[in-house]
Order: C-alpha cells, then sequence, then structure tokens
C-alpha cells in the first residue's frame, strides 16, 4: 500500500489519523476566523450596534471551534504517531506538548466566555438561539471569568509564540519546521494566531500599521523557510532514535504547562486587572453604581470637531473598554462607572474597590477637573503611581489630543434627564 499522504508528506507526518488531520486543519482555518473577528470585536465601539453582530458570530465561532477541538482529542486518543525521520524525540514531544496544551484551551475557553458573558448580563445566543443563563449579573464572577476570559488570550499568545520559536529552531537544525514538526495542522493554528497577534499589537492606536507589520511578519516567516530549505538541500536526513522517554514527555508537559502559567499571568502584568478586586469601601445604595448626583451646576462641552471625532475613535475607544459612563443598569467593568465624574472627589464612586493609591489620592483631596483628569490621563502612573488605571492605547502625552478625551468625557458622563 502507497504511504496514505504521499503527495504532500509536510501536511501531516506520520502516524496521524484521516481525522485528526482534518480536525487539526479545520481547528487552525476556525482559530484564524476567530481571531480575525476578536481583534475586530476589541477594536468596534461598545456603542455601535455592529459589535452586537461581531458578538454573536464569535459565539458562533468558539462553539465551532468546541466542536473541532473535541473531535480533535478523541482523534488523538487513538493515533500512535512517531517523531518524522531526523526529528529528535524530545523536540517531537514538544510539539505535541504545545499541540495539546492548545487544544485543552480550546475546550476551557467557550466556558469561561459563556460565564463572562451571563455574569455581565449579556445575553448568548447561537443564530437565533437564546442560551439560557444559568447565572445572573455577578460583579465577582464577571471579573474572575474577565481575567481568565482575556488570560487565555494571553496564554495563546504564549503558546503560538513558543511553536513559532521551536519551529524556528528545528527547521534549521532538522529540516522540520511548523509543518511536520508539529501535529497536523499546529503549526498553521500558530502562525496564524501569531499573524492576528502582530496586527492586534500594531493597532492599538490606530488600524493603519497593521497590514505593513503582518506583511513584514509573513516575509520574515518565508525568508527563514528559504533559508532552512536552502541548508538542507540535498543533505542526507540523519537518523535519530524515535522512541520518545517518558521523561522527555514529562519535562515537554511540565514546560507548556509553566507557558500557561506565565500567559495567565498576563493580563495583571499588562493591564493591572486582577481576578478579583479590592472590597469596594464607598457603599452602593440599592446597587447604584455612579455618581447618583452631578457635582457641578454647569459643565461646559465644547462641539465635537473632526479632531475630536479621531480621538474618540482611536483613543477613546479604550476608555469606554473599561469604564461605563451612563446610569442606570451599568455595572462597573475594570473601572469605576465615570457618569458624572466632573468635579467629584476622586475615588468616590459608590461600590468600586479602589487601588491604594486612589484611596490615598481621595484622602488627599484629589477632585477630577479638566486639569487633573488631563495630567491623569497623560501619564497615570506618573500622576498617581501605584494607580491600578493602564490605559490600553499608551499613556496620552499630547495636549491636543488630552484635551479632546476630556471633553468626550465630559459629554459622555454629563449628568441626564
Ligand atoms: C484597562 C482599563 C482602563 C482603561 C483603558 C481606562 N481606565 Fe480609567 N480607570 C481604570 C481603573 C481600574 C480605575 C481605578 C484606578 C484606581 O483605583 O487606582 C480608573 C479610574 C479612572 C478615573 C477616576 C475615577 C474615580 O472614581 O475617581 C477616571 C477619571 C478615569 N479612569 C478616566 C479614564 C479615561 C478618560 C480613559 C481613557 C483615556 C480611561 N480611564 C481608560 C481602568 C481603565
Amino acid at each position: 500500500m502507497p504511504p496514505r499522504i504521499a503527495v504532500m508528506p509536510t501536511l501531516a507526518p506520520p502516524g496521524y489519523s484521516r481525522l485528526g488531520i482534518v480536525s487539526g486543519w479545520l481547528l487552525a482555518g476556525l482559530y484564524l476566523a476567530h481571531a480575525g473577528l476578536t481583534t475586530t470585536l476589541a477594536r468596534t465601539d461598545r456603542m455601535l450596534p455592529l459589535r452586537e453582530e461581531l458578538r454573536g458570530w464569535h459565539y458562533l465561532a468558539g462553539t465551532l471551534l468546541l466542536v473541532a477541538a473535541v473531535v480533535r482529542l478523541f482523534a488523538w486518543l487513538r493515533e500512535r504517531p512517531a517523531p518524522p525521520e531526523g526529528l529528535p524525540a524530545s523536540a517531537f514531544a514538544w510539539g505535541r506538548a504545545l499541540a495539546m496544551v492548545a487544544l485543552l484551551l480550546m475546550v476551557a475557553a467557550p466556558l469561561i466566555g459563556l460565564f463572562y458573558a451571563w455574569s455581565d448580563g449579556l445575553e448568548v445566543r447561537l443564530g437565533g438561539l437564546v442560551i439560557p443563563a444559568p447565572v445572573g449579573r455577578d460583579r465577582a464572577l464577571w471579573q474572575a471569568t474577565g481575567y481568565f476570559h482575556s488570560g487565555l488570550g494571553f496564554m495563546l499568545v504564549v503558546l503560538n509564540l513558543a511553536t513559532l520559536l521551536t519551529a524556528a529552531v528545528t527547521s534549521l537544525r532538522f529540516r522540520h519546521g511548523l509543518l511536520s514538526a508539529f501535529p497536523p495542522g499546529h503549526g498553521a493554528f500558530a502562525f496564524f494566531g501569531v499573524s492576528s497577534s502582530v496586527y492586534a499589537f500594531a493597532t492599538f492606536r490606530a488600524p493603519e500599521p497593521g497590514p505593513v507589520a503582518v506583511a513584514v511578519f509573513w516575509a520574515i516567516v518565508a525568508g527563514w523557510a528559504a533559508l532552512a530549505w536552502a541548508v538542507h538541500r540535498g543533505r542526507p536526513v540523519v537518523p535519530r532514535s524515535r522512541t520518545v522517554s517518558p521523561v522527555a514527555r514529562a519535562l515537554a508537559g511540565a514546560g507548556a504547562l509553566a507557558l500557561l502559567l506565565f500567559g495567565a499571568w498576563g493580563p495583571y502584568g499588562m493591564f493591572r486587572v486582577t481576578p478579583f478586586s479590592p472590597p469596594a469601601e464607598v457603599e452602593a445604595v440599592d446597587g447604584v453604581e455612579w455618581h447618583a448626583a452631578p457635582a457641578l451646576a454647569t459643565l461646559e462641552v465644547a462641539p465635537a470637531d473632526a479632531f475630536e471625532a479621531a480621538v474618540e475613535a482611536e483613543t477613546f475607544k479604550w476608555c469606554r473598554f473599561c469604564h461605563n459612563m451612563q446610569p442606570g443598569g451599568a455595572q462597573h467593568k475594570v473601572g469605576p462607572n465615570l457618569y458624572n465624574i466632573m468635579g467629584q472627589r476622586a475615588g468616590t464612586v459608590p461600590g468600586f474597590g479602589y487601588s491604594a493609591a486612589m484611596r490615598r489620592a481621595r484622602a488627599e483631596g484629589l477632585v477630577w477637573t479638566d486639569e487633573t483628569v488631563a495630567a491623569y490621563v497623560a501619564d497615570p502612573q506618573r500622576f498617581m503611581p501605584g494607580t491600578s488605571m493602564v490605559i490600553s492605547s499608551g499613556p496620552i502625552p499630547d495636549p491636543r489630543v488630552q484635551a479632546a478625551v476630556v471633553n468626550i468625557l465630559k459629554r459622555e458622563t454629563a449628568p441626564r434627564p
């Protein structure tokens, strides 16, 4: 019998089942679709209807990923692959450990995601079908699941980078790279994942640098592949031991788990968010989590202009990412609800657990004015060392942008009749 996948031996190393190959590649494709959706979703203003639509697609993609991952796991248990010729057994075990951990994440993610949405009071629909919520709105649950929801993203980034770096080494040394050093589809999964991370990191402030950054990344990968090909051209394959020792397997598993833990630390490391908040000290009356009464008799808001509209789209959307700004059923997010914030003493929104730094600022009498808000967003850590606020798009050094942010903030948080 001829070898099953003789045409392109690289699409799947030997020993994998047809179901494993198909579900592995399906997983990579779905992951690409999902990554595109979530990157767009996070960059779409919460006020736009498009966001709701993207949210629906995000649930659908997550569900399909879960199904594909379960099928892939099922196939995995029945496969007995051996390292492809020339790849050391330890590298093979490491590649499998990375792929397995990614698979387990694909199974865990939808569960965490569901509870994250439900605890925020959001409806989860699949097509026309509403999935009944077993829990109501719950800030503590929302914060914990929210932490791990964003932690999942970090874990995947770390795993994908590890996969790419592994491929960079194994392709040069052993002629097996993204396609053949890993279980079927996993190299593509990581390649798609890193591509979307490159795009995401390049577009925190504005969308323009995204495609350029991705093109540079692809060029590097293609250049590397060409180099590996040139290095191995015409050279015989070095035979190596093909049995994976239990020690190698255990070490690979432990290494992959260590990467997971590192990824789980990510949301705190990058955005200072935590899975639980300090207890709220300003009591919220009947769940009113905003300043019920305005502090200022008049609030001067300048009319919007084109510059302000650009700031709103590029910078202010991140403020909304962490802050609700309207009364009525709008609970705190990562940051407090900012309704009626202008003229208020800092750190006094009911029901929010502030950092020690913000509580100190409150005790010292800090009041939110045009100037103090501008100074805070100019560089939160410099203005208030130890504050738990991180602006996702980075500090805002430009006074014109600061002024626009303050003006939008005033409009968005102004008292409503
Ligand atoms: C990653 C989440 C995040 C982003 C993005 C963010 N904030 Fe915050 N914000 C917080 C957190 C958390 C706090 C509470 C800080 C503390 O306790 O030290 C806070 C506090 C504040 C406060 C003080 C509230 C009070 O009750 O005293 C203001 C004003 C504020 N943010 C404005 C903004 C503006 C304007 C932007 C956009 C430029 C922004 N924030 C972006 C998380 C965020």
